[in-house]
């Protein structure tokens, strides 16, 4: 039986709390710890006139129905719930369009592979990517340089873990683990590994997950990133505090050595007016879309999970949001 996506998502959306927003947020031009800018080039400001545009764009992307692959084995369920693994499914079935929708021409015009690249020229040392898709971002990643003999001897020769901390320090990904709960997307990613010269032969693993229950021991990541999925996990609260849990604590020194979160997500916007256009569309983008819930308030997800928010900014008329965040070191005893 052929399985409709709006079915899917409705499915899975009912077990999900969804909140409604009366507030204008304006946690970023108010807060003294979040910075406008990014090391990056940044985009330009939207013109008002490209701002209808980008809002049409960014609903279009959340909106895209998904058309089913052919090809997908079936594997054993790793879902943590009934609403997670009906989610598996869909994304195993619409796998092989994915790119179609969030590497298409709408993502494109709102500028997603820019700000993918933007995202990912931050990440170092031990990176973990969750809910990796069809692994749209890989291509973006700087590796790090395999550390020179004399600096490994530099440690004392024994010391493979000094030379990992030493590497990540620096700058660059020294290893990349990815997992996502979808066998048919981590399938379209590894492909696109083995078709990539630049990626074949770099240290990426792919696992079969539950973003709510990772399989990683706490603070195990120098770097932790998603991108476009806090929208679609049946409980997006729970995969933050995921998250939280596996990223290393900040450095506590202040120069910046410590693990960092990377997000870039679909969010409610900061304009009040589109903020409820959102709120009005969501149910119904969600259901007839990708399953995508494009209201959510991503900074109050990220300090509700106890992470400290260092940089923030947004993009398609506020309704993308890019964030990093920090987990804060633990008090000196
Ligand atoms: C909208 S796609 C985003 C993919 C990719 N991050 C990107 O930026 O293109 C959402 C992804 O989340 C995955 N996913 C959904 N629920 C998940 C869960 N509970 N745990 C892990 N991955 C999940 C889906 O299989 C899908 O690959």
């Amino acid at each position: 039986m052929r399985m409709q996506a709006q079915d899917v998502h409705s499915a899975a959306r009912s077990t999900r709390p969804r909140t409604r927003h009366v507030s204008i947020y304006c946690k970023i031009s108010n807060n003294n710890n979040v910075s406008r800018s990014l090391e990056s080039p940044q985009p330009q400001p939207a013109k008002p006139a490209r701002k209808l545009a980008s809002i049409v764009l960014a609903a279009a992307v959340a909106l895209s129905p998904l058309v089913p692959a052919t090809d997908v084995a079936a594997s054993e369920a790793v879902a943590t719930s009934s609403a997670a693994l009906e989610l598996q499914q869909a994304y195993d079935k619409y796998s092989a369009s994915y790119d179609e929708l969030d590497g298409g021409a709408a993502a494109d015009a709102l500028g997603f592979p820019q700000l993918r690249a933007q995202l990912l020229a931050q990440a170092r040392g031990r990176t973990l990517e969750v809910a990796v898709g069809t692994g749209l971002n890989l291509q973006y990643y700087d590796w790090a340089q395999p550390a020179p003999a004399a600096a490994t001897e530099a440690t004392g020769g024994g010391g493979e873990e000094e030379a990992a901390a030493t590497a990540a320090a620096s700058s660059g990904v020294t290893s990349l683990d990815t997992v996502d709960l979808s066998p048919g997307m981590l399938a379209q990613a590894r492909a696109r590994v083995r078709g990539s010269p630049g990626l074949a032969g770099r240290p990426i693993a792919f696992q079969q997950a539950d973003v709510a229950a990772l399989p990683y021991a706490d603070s195990a990541f120098d770097t932790v990133v998603d991108t476009f999925s806090l929208c679609v996990f049946p409980d997006p609260q729970a995969a933050m505090h995921e998250l939280a849990r596996v990223v290393r604590p900040a450095s506590g020194g202040g120069g910046g050595g410590g693990g960092r979160l990377l997000l870039l997500e679909h969010s409610r916007s900061d304009n009040p007016l589109l903020a409820a256009y959102q709120d009005a569309t969501a149910g119904p983008v969600a259901a007839l879309g990708k399953g995508c819930v494009w209201n959510q308030d991503v900074e109050a997800m990220a300090a509700r999970a106890g992470l400290v928010v260092t940089r923030a900014e947004r993009f398609a008329a506020g309704t993308v949001e890019l964030l990093v965040a920090e987990k804060p070191a633990p008090p000196q005893q």
